[in-house]
């Protein structure tokens, strides 16, 4: 049977607000994959994790048995994108390519994915229009994209929450939505 949580298969869970965020994504990710395998009438879909570093999500959905190609630039998160593979036991479902969100059809197929992860990613790249551009090109007709993105709502909640009331307002009033210096 398919492990269905995010943080199973020897990573340990912890209690800290991003594992919190984590779990909330999954839940959120996992219906929605189920939603594609009823539409598309399939228990296995292609899925693209663009930026998907060392397989936070990716692993996990491989575990559901769905196969996933992971495009990251950075060589260390794809070696332990394989390693977490491995030891999850879905080594053959996971595929790492060293590629590039801007360069994404230089490494995978235009259309060729029943959904598309994009998490955390546009924070990070010179384009993120262009980003999302080639994140909704990956994918087939009707297929899912999901798309996690810091805003500045999120920015000044977090503020907030941790207590920080000036720096929320700082975010809040701030053309770029920054908290301050260290942000
Ligand atoms: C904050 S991590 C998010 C990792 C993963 N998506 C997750 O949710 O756990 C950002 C990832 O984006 C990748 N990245 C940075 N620039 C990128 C680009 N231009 N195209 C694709 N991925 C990029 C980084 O290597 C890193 O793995």
């Amino acid at each position: 049977m398919s492990d269905r949580s995010p943080v199973a298969g020897g990573e340990t869970p912890s209690r800290s607000r991003g594992s919190l965020r984590t779990a909330v994504v999954w839940e959120v990710l996992r219906d929605a994959l189920d939603h594609r395998v009823k539409a598309a009438g399939t228990d296995v879909l292609d899925v693209l994790d663009t930026g998907g570093g060392t397989g936070s999500f990716s692993v996990p959905v491989a575990r559901l048995g769905h196969r996933v190609t992971v495009v990251d630039p950075s060589p260390n998160a794809l070696f332990a994108l394989e390693r977490r593979a491995a030891e999850a036991g879905v080594a053959e479902r996971v595929r790492g390519v060293q590629g590039d969100i801007h360069g994404l059809f230089d490494v995978v197929g235009r259309g060729g994915f029943d959904a598309v992860l994009c998490h955390g990613v546009l924070e990070y790249v010179d384009d993120p229009a262009e980003g999302v551009r080639n994140a909704v090109d990956a994918l087939r007709p009707a297929g899912a994209l999901s798309l996690l993105a810091a805003g500045l709502g999120g920015a000044v909640l977090a503020r907030a929450l941790a207590g920080h009331f000036n720096e929320a307002r700082r975010a809040l009033g701030d053309p770029a939505g920054r908290w301050g210096e260290g942000d």
